[in-house]
């Protein structure tokens, strides 16, 4: 198959939700239906096992929460799809942004009694930031929930785009009758059931109106008549519109049923797009230059969007994710970490099949592949096979809160500062070096990220560490025009400088009026609260 084929028949999406909407149930309705997997509860499973097994993440456990993301590939008519899942909890959206810079598209599951949660809220900000078009599923319809109407307006309110139903419910809760396929025109009819199987269920075209009417009465008139409303508040299908994050095609269902999973399904395959080209920068004439990587490109290129320890305790290797942007993976290829200009050296290059690690015989544009290391991978880094260039657009965000690392063993320091620098690496925490000397830093989004790396400083590092707070409420990274113009600032606050895990120099703050009075006084140095890895 050819380069272009090849890519063609991918797609790369993530999976996003408030906790608790149904996404675990979905990622394995999706697995199952595909053929990824046999059995029901296997993803359920897995997240217990994982539990069970890997020490650091004890912390997940005790808080019923999602920590780390996950991948997984399915094939299904004949696509390559690639799901990418992102940890619920808010305290870890810095890692759910990361993973969202990897996909074409996103699935936003919804809980049609709760609608649009605060967690959703903040992913939904990220995709439109991006424009990445997303597929909406509105979950748990067998459970007294709100009307569709209601949520449809309230999804077009928060999304800011309009919504365009493909299937729309009959009844819900106790006389949920199944969901009307706008596209089929057909009736697909409920039963509750884990075991039944997409082909199981019944159909019954919209052209039967007698036999639709005459089993499930009020329910389909009413049906009827809200999907009439919303076809006539909502926009023609536009699936232009859609790829440019304008509009997103609306799903009924309830994943726990296995009901209305086979549309999202085949609306991935249908609908979505396959991998994008994607933006990088090269220097030409030492200017760096904007060039737009094409995923037929047959040279490999790829952003390391996020590192993870291996869950295995005994080994200290990391596995470093990369999405692929362009060009074919094949076993013992020679790669380049363009920031070191270094040969990466894996010890194995996996892909995530379903939920099984296996080797990988090859990859193109759109997948995601993990290079175990024992190092030399950052957070942020392209890697490629030669060509030198470097992705953009992968977030940090400046933390809002701080904590300074008290080591209760001073015998441990070595090891401490291997903890942090690699952690810091892996983007589970920022680290701060402040320019004076004296206690690192810890900076974070989300509380629990301290709690995380207080585990695992002690499960893996034999850190034992105390966290104190201190004065600190926010950071932003400076730069400046001239060298001559940095060092009037730092000089002026030698007190508030620091360096993070990336050598990027910070002026940390104590409060919001800080950064305003330090840039009145400076007004040429610039204040970043965003710092994207370039
Ligand atoms: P999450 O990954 O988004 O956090 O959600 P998850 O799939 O774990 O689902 C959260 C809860 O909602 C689970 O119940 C799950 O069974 C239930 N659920 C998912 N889809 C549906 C649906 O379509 N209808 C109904 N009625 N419930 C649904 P739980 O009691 O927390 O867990 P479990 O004991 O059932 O596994």
């Amino acid at each position: 198959m050819s380069f272009a084929l090849e890519t063609r028949r991918r797609r790369t999406f993530a999976i996003i939700s408030h906790p608790d909407a149904g996404k675990t149930t979905l990622t394995e309705k999706l697995l199952l239906f595909s053929g990824a997997i046999q059995i029901a509860g296997s993803v359920k499973a897995r997240k217990a096992s994982r539990h069970a097994t890997s020490d650091w993440m004890e912390i997940e456990k005790q808080r019923g929460i999602s920590v780390a993301s996950s991948v997984m590939q399915m094939l299904y008519r004949d696509h390559v799809i690639n799901l990418l899942d992102t940890p619920g909890h808010k305290d870890f959206s810095e890692d759910t942004y990361r993973v969202l810079t990897a996909v074409d598209s996103a699935l936003m599951v919804i809980d049609a009694a709760n609608g649009v949660e605060a967690q959703t809220r903040r992913l939904i900000e990220v995709c439109r930031q991006r424009d990445t078009p997303i597929i909406t599923f509105v979950n748990k319809m067998d459970r007294e929930v709100r009307e569709p109407l209601d949520i449809l307006d309230e999804i077009e309110r928060e999304l800011g785009m309009p919504c365009v139903p493909m299937t729309w419910p009959v009844g819900q809760g106790k006389t949920f009758g199944g969901i009307m396929n706008l596209r089929t025109q057909t009736m697909t009819v409920f039963d509750s059931g884990q075991e039944r199987l997409p082909q199981d269920f019944e159909t019954i075209p919209l052209a039967d109106r007698d036999t639709l009417l005459k089993r499930f009465g009020y329910e389909f008139e009413t049906a009827e008549q809200s999907m009439e409303l919303a076809a006539g508040a909502s926009p023609a299908w536009d699936r232009e519109a859609f790829l440019a994050g304008k509009q997103t095609p609306v799903f009924f269902g309830s994943g726990v049923n296995n009901f209305g999973v086979m549309e999202v399904l085949d609306a991935l395959v249908d609908l979505a797009p396959s991998p994008q080209p994607r933006t990088s920068t090269t220097l030409v004439n030492r200017q760096p230059v904007t060039k737009e990587i094409q995923p037929e490109d047959p040279n490999f290129a790829g952003v390391v969007f996020k590192v993870q320890a291996n869950m295995d305790a005994n080994h200290r290797d990391r596995i470093a994710f990369v999405r692929m942007a362009s060009g074919k993976y094949t076993p013992g290829m020679k790669l380049k970490v363009q920031r070191t200009a270094k040969e990466l050296r894996p010890t194995s290059v996996v892909t995530f099949l379903s939920q099984r690690r296996e080797a990988v015989d090859e990859a193109y544009a759109g997948d995601i592949i993990g290079f175990t290391t024992h190092g030399g991978v950052q957070l942020g880094d392209t890697i490629t096979d030669g060509a030198s260039l470097q992705f953009t657009g992968l977030p940090f965000f400046a933390p809002e809160l701080f904590m300074t690392v008290v080591l209760k063993n001073p015998l441990r320091t070595k090891q401490l500062q291997q903890g942090l620098a690699q952690l810091g690496e892996e983007g589970a925490i920022q680290v701060f070096r402040p320019s004076v000397g004296g206690p690192m830093l810890l900076g974070a989004v989300g509380q629990l990220q301290f709690e995380v790396v207080q585990h695992r400083l002690k499960a893996e590092y034999d850190a034992d560490v105390r966290l104190e707070g201190c004065q600190y409420t926010g950071a932003r990274w400076i730069t400046a025009d001239t060298p001559a113009e940095l060092r009037a600032f730092t000089d002026a606050y030698p007190m508030r400088m620091a360096q993070d895990a990336a050598d990027t120099l910070a002026y940390l703050c104590t409060s919001p009026y800080d950064v305003r009075l330090a840039q009145e006084r400076f007004p040429k140095i610039h204040f970043h609260p965003l710092r994207e890895h370039a």
